[in-house]
């Protein structure tokens, strides 16, 4: 896997012309889905870059993040007389990077892809260090490979079009990567305002969550080892998204990962000794922020399912990244049966 550019852009015509004509290319498509075709592609479609971009749209939502919808891609690839030598841009949030990443790295086995992502979660995290992937069969990114987009653009001009809720989706991301950083860098993420936003604010708190991320994914880009920090809060958060799914909720995933992060750090503070006082502030700020999430103790067996089926098991264990401490981070940590009930019990008494 390549090492991808990730450039934070002030002037997009200019970053977006940049990152087209560095690659050469035959033919170039551009991915949106609906929203983003209505929202974003109007900031774009008039740059003298795009004149000759051929646009693919697929329904927005993770609901649409399906082998029917990745297929449509394919088809206008191939109807659209791409080669090896094209080259694809992906205008959109996580579903959007995510799939069209996959299209692009499995047509004629790989072309060149850049993204442009458009939502928070998007440029914190889904467009950022290669995976792509769909769902399917109920489950979450189950099929996709790891393949870098050439160059990822952050411009915050999107962050101005997003509503509070993919604000705060995007947010949970961040969070994540300050527990996994540093205490000035969670304490300061808590601090902020997301009701009243800071735009230039947000926007350099955004660059250093994505520094951190790039870090991780640069010492071990196929998640054997510490990439799997990454994975803290998506244990469960996976789960409560695909229970979510199943019973056609409608749950961002920003939201299921803040969930996930209460859960999987009360597991931190029983097995790793993860402070008392910290998982309390933390929960204080999901709770406030993003709610809670609803499900009874019928619910049990099934999230305990989902958590097995979860990609980062191996031998029928489920498996976790914990913290010792904000910034401590313990990856290939197991949790038994009885223990995650326990983590379940704790999330819907609190
Ligand atoms: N979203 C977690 C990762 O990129 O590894």
């Amino acid at each position: 896997m390549t090492k991808q550019e990730v450039v934070l852009s002030e002037n997009l015509q200019q970053t977006l012309s940049a990152a087209v004509r560095k690659v050469e290319h035959d033919r170039l498509f551009v991915l949106t889905d609906e929203t983003t075709r209505r929202l974003c592609w109007p900031l774009v479609s008039e740059m003298p870059c795009m004149a000759e971009a051929q646009m693919m749209t697929i329904g927005a939502t993770d609901e649409n993040k399906t082998l029917e919808s990745l297929t449509h891609v394919w088809r206008c690839l191939q109807e659209g007389g791409a080669t090896r030598h094209s080259l694809m841009v992906n205008l959109g949030g996580g579903m959007v990077t995510d799939l069209g990443g996959f299209a692009a790295s499995t047509f004629k086995r790989g072309i060149a892809y850049i993204n442009v992502p458009t939502t928070l979660l998007s440029m914190v995290d889904a467009s950022v260090g290669g995976k792509t992937g769909i769902n399917f069969g109920g489950l979450k990114n189950e099929v996709g490979v790891f393949n870098c987009a050439l160059t990822v653009i952050l411009d915050a001009e999107f962050l101005h079009t997003l509503d509070y809720e993919n604000l705060a989706s995007g947010y949970a991301e961040m969070l994540k990567h300050g527990l996994i950083s540093t205490e000035e860098n969670w304490a300061e993420l808590l601090r902020f305002d997301l009701q009243r936003v800071d735009y230039r604010a947000l926007g350099r708190l955004v660059a250093k969550s994505v520094a951190i991320k790039e870090r991780i994914v640069e010492e071990d880009p196929l998640e054997h080892g510490i990439r799997k920090a990454l994975n803290l809060g998506h244990t469960v958060g996976h789960a409560f998204e695909s229970l979510a799914m199943a019973e056609e909720r409608t749950v961002l995933h920003g939201y299921a990962v803040a969930w996930g992060l209460v859960c999987e750090l009360y597991l931190s503070a029983k097995r790793v000794g993860f402070p008392a006082d910290k998982l309390r502030q933390t929960m204080a700020f999901v709770r406030d922020t993003y709610g809670t999430f609803a499900f009874t103790c019928k619910h049990y067996d099934r999230l305990y399912e989902l958590m097995t089926h979860d990609k980062k098991n191996t031998a029928g264990q489920v498996n976790f990244t914990l913290l010792g401490d904000v910034g401590d981070i313990r990856i290939n940590q197991t949790a038994t049966r009885e223990e995650i009930m326990d983590m379940l019990d704790f999330y819907r008494e609190s």
